[in-house]
């Protein structure tokens, strides 16, 4: 017997399959008819016809038994659901914010957020944009400006924490407009729109002591935060040692409040939830909580999934779950690089993204090279990815297209439900996309819609 020196030393997942649900892979013809039904928009086609759906984390979670045993017993009155209450204990231990509003999903959140906050004229900085929250800031009269590393455009730059705000860009525009045209710093976490990047503690903690000193609100779109805590801790100095659970809580402590799509982290299909530390915005949001959501008790949540939601935080701070969670995808980014396909480096928390601008050079941003590669990813294999580039970025006031600097596919994993061979499957597919990239053209938008246009435009090849 020879055994080798250096054996691996691989993670596991820290569950066992009990309910599977069947999937298959529709013949090309098929694909071929739904992908021009759907104007070459993965949006827009229908599930029943993809294979494995890496199109969004968003409530595409598997959820426990833990879980699902819980939501039989949800408590579904109308007015103070016990459920409400179990949901706002973890939110305040967890989180560690004082209210909890509940809402219908996360843009539901930040509607009210924006509403209460942003007086119109004001400004907005963040760490990159995200579509929802951005339209919200916008609608409500702000105008939201990047204040991100610049290392966050670079898809090749290597930073471990590429999600953190560039504190002399904030200062300029403090400098520019004053503090008080400031309606708050708007926070993200794993930063979507950029690779699925961090934040690290040091930068939340410098930025928090930057706008206590100007009276300037900081505000956490916690929606990854659990797994941006888990690159905290093995990426930053200081952290290994330190449980997930207080990273999270030291986290949210550098800011005054939070939005979250539950959908992500907190383990459910549906929820989110507004949480913040002043009395006075707490009531002004549960004012318009029942305007817009329902009661402030449930505020468009069954009392079912508030219990589910409670469950689903405290398992998402395992630290045995959140390795395997994050992990999985760092495998698929590996197994994509060693196909030689461009991805964003660091791999973020949540997702992968292939870096259309490298994958056809010969196609000009305006012809969508990242949504027309979306389309052959599902074309080649039934794999359903989403287009983060030009068409997600829209248009600015004067009509004219924005046009990002990352040109980006994201294959984003859904948590607890794909096996380590789908990922073998998804990559050889995106490699064998990559392999014909020469023949591979641009499309023209035929359709758009006014707002938000990435979730129902569409197109033709050139
Ligand atoms: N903030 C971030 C960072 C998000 O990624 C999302 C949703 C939202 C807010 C809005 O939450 O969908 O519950 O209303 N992201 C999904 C995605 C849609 O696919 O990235 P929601």
């Amino acid at each position: 017997m020879k055994i080798i020196d250096n054996i691996p030393q691989s993670w596991c997942e820290p569950w066992k399959i009990k309910t599977i649900e069947h999937i298959r892979l529709a013949p090309l013809e098929e694909r071929k008819a739904e992908l021009e039904k759907a104007g070459w928009n993965t949006f827009l086609l229908p599930s029943r016809s993809v294979y494995i759906d890496l199109l969004t984390d968003s409530g595409t979670n598997a959820m426990s038994d833990q879980q699902w045993a819980a939501m039989m017993t949800g408590d579904e009155a109308y007015a103070g659901s016990k459920d409400f209450e179990r949901l706002e204990e973890v939110v305040q231990t967890a989180y560690g914010y004082r209210h909890l509003i509940p809402t219908h999903q996360g843009r539901g959140a930040e509607h009210i957020l924006s509403q209460i906050l942003i007086k119109p004229g004001q400004v907005v900085p963040g760490n990159m944009y995200f579509t929802t929250t951005k339209f919200h800031q916008e609608h409500a009269g702000g105008t939201f400006e990047d204040v991100i590393v610049d290392a966050a455009f670079d898809p090749n730059n290597q930073d471990p924490f590429k999600g953190n705000v560039d504190i002399d860009k904030l200062d300029r525009i403090v400098k520019r407009v004053g503090a008080d045209q400031i309606a708050y710093v708007s926070l993200e976490t794993n930063v979507n729109m950029c690779g699925g990047q961090p934040i690290s503690m040091a930068n939340a903690r410098a930025l928090k002591e930057y706008c206590d000193l100007r009276g300037i609100l900081v505000m956490l779109d916690a929606t990854r935060a659990i797994e941006n805590c888990y690159f905290i801790k093995t990426r930053e100095e200081g952290y290994a040692e330190v449980s997930i659970s207080s990273i999270l809580k030291e986290l949210c402590g550098y800011t005054d409040g939070c939005t979250i799509s539950g959908k992500k982290d907190c383990l459910v299909n549906i929820g989110g939830f507004l949480a913040l530390n002043s009395d006075e915005y707490a009531q002004r949001a549960k004012e318009m909580v029942v305007a817009f959501e329902g009661l402030h008790t449930y505020g468009g949540m069954a009392g079912r999934d508030m219990v589910a939601m409670a469950v689903g935080i405290q398992e998402a701070q395992e630290y045995e779950y959140i390795r395997a969670r994050v992990e999985q995808v760092g495998y698929l980014g590996k197994r994509l690089e060693s196909f030689g396909v461009p991805v964003v480096k660091p791999f973020g928390g949540h997702a992968i993204y292939l870096n259309a601008k490298e994958i056809l050079p010969h196609v000009r941003q305006e012809h969508y090279p990242a949504q027309r590669i979306a389309a052959e990813i599902y074309l080649e294999s039934g794999v359903r990815s989403m287009e983060r580039g030009i068409v997600s970025a829209g248009r600015d006031h004067d009509g004219n297209e924005y046009k990002p600097d990352l040109e980006l596919v994201r294959l984003t994993i859904p948590r607890r439900v794909y096996t380590q061979s789908h990922l073998d499957f998804v990559s050889e597919a995106c490699a064998r996309v990559c392999k014909r990239a020469d023949s591979i053209t641009g499309l023209k938008m035929v359709y758009e819609p006014g707002s938000l246009r990435f979730f129902q435009a569409r197109f033709e090849p050139i």
